[in-house]
């Protein structure tokens, strides 16, 4: 069985889907892999690297495509992409199947298998293949670096021959897996730290990291998998009231709320950025989808109101080596998975790879 890995094309997308560490193991148990030249030039696993795991370097898409029986990629693949997949065969990436309707009735078309690895089920058995969190990790450490970077104060307590410095207030909505790491960083690096969800299992994991749950009064729901249900527009408003009149004392707010295939609950009114102090910082990692606050322009950062409001997108491809790494290593999972002998084995009775599967010939399982 032959794996393909392409360069990434999405603008500014650094990542790579294996790292030479995977490529050595899966060729290690028969596998054969095909990287395309540079594929992981932007996360710093240069050509050699391939070459030594055991991998053979393509110098075109046709040559990386010919006779590959799986794809693996970070994003989902444009449409001159999917064009040049051979006919039937399997894909593996963030194929986006709750928000790209279009894109996955393009791979059914082709008859491509496509596994998405968003839509793994989020059960134990599959933890070492959950890139959402693999990759939500690196976001949630490297929103709060950006909030210390560009907040005008510390965040630790200082205390030194010119005065004591007081430490920063720091707020993190959402407290799913990007959510808690930022939490354990805000922690490390000194920040007095609040945390607030609307899933009520989450009150014990904030505390655990040494932070103060934000109790707003609001309680929402899990729905089905462990995720947030959407909360209704009253329930909604009351929230953004609740926050606007306790925003004010934060320095930072980190956001990380989301509700899979929905835009972003939007937490933060514009009247909530007014309150908080001029030089604060928010940090919205929701902005993909839109975002939490009310004024974040996604993939920009503005000053609203002397408020720093960034709202980038893609964190993990600001920090490629790492998160292709572990993204490498859940891919890797995957792929053993859905093998066995070296063949591609897909048992659609199994709970991962009936979910993972958002297409399969003709039919579109989204
Ligand atoms: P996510 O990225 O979908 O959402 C982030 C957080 O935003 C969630 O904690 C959600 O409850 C919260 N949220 C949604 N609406 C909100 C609102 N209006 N106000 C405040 N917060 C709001 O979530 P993520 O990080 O992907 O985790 C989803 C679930 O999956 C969690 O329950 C997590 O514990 C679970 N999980 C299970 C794993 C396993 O057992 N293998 C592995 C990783 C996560």
């Amino acid at each position: 069985m032959k794996i393909a890995v392409p360069k990434e094309t999405a603008p500014g997308e650094r990542r790579v889907a294996l790292v030479p560490e995977t490529v050595a193991r899966l060729i290690g148990s028969g596998l054969e892999v095909v990287v395309e030249a540079g594929a992981g030039e932007a996360a710093w696993f240069g050509d050699d690297a391939y070459r030594e795991a055991g991998a053979t370097i393509a110098s075109s898409r046709d040559e990386l495509y010919s006779g590959a029986d799986v794809v693996v990629r970070v994003r989902k693949p444009d449409e001159e992409d999917v064009a040049a997949m051979p006919e039937g065969i399997a894909l593996i990436a963030f194929l986006e199947p709750l928000t790209d309707k279009d894109g996955i009735e393009r791979l059914a078309q082709r008859g491509i298998a496509g596994f998405a690895m968003e839509a793994i089920p989020r059960i134990t058995r599959a933890q070492s293949m959950d890139a959402l969190s693999s990759q939500s990790t690196v976001g949630g450490y490297k929103a709060v670096l950006l909030a210390a970077e560009r907040l005008p104060k510390f965040f630790p307590m200082l205390m030194t021959a010119a005065g004591t410095v007081a430490p920063a207030k720091v707020l993190v909505l959402g407290a799913g897996v990007a959510g808690l790491q930022a939490i354990a960083t805000a922690r490390r690096l000194g920040a007095v730290v609040s945390g607030f969800d609307i899933r009520p299992a989450v009150r014990e994991q904030v505390e655990s990291l040494g932070a103060t749950f934000l109790d707003l009064g609001i309680v929402g729901e899990e729905s089905e998998g462990g995720y947030a249900r959407e909360l209704n527009e009253d329930e909604q408003h009351r929230q953004q009231e609740e926050l606007a009149r306790r925003i004010p004392e934060f320095d930072v707010v980190i956001t990380t709320a989301l509700v899979p295939g929905r835009p972003a609950p939007k937490l933060i009114p514009a009247t909530a950025v007014r309150a908080m102090r001029p030089g604060s910082v928010i940090v919205d990692l929701a902005a993909e989808a839109g975002g939490n606050s009310e004024l974040t322009e996604p993939g920009e950062e503005v000053v609203r109101d002397g408020v720093l409001i960034l709202g980038l997108l893609n964190l993990p491809s600001t920090m490629p080596s790492h998160s292709s790494q572990l993204y490498s290593k859940n891919v890797g999972a995957l792929l053993d998975h859905l093998t066995k002998d070296g063949e591609l084995t897909l048992d659609f009775d199994d709970e991962i790879t009936a979910g993972a599967c958002v297409t399969r010939r003709e039919e579109v399982h989204a």
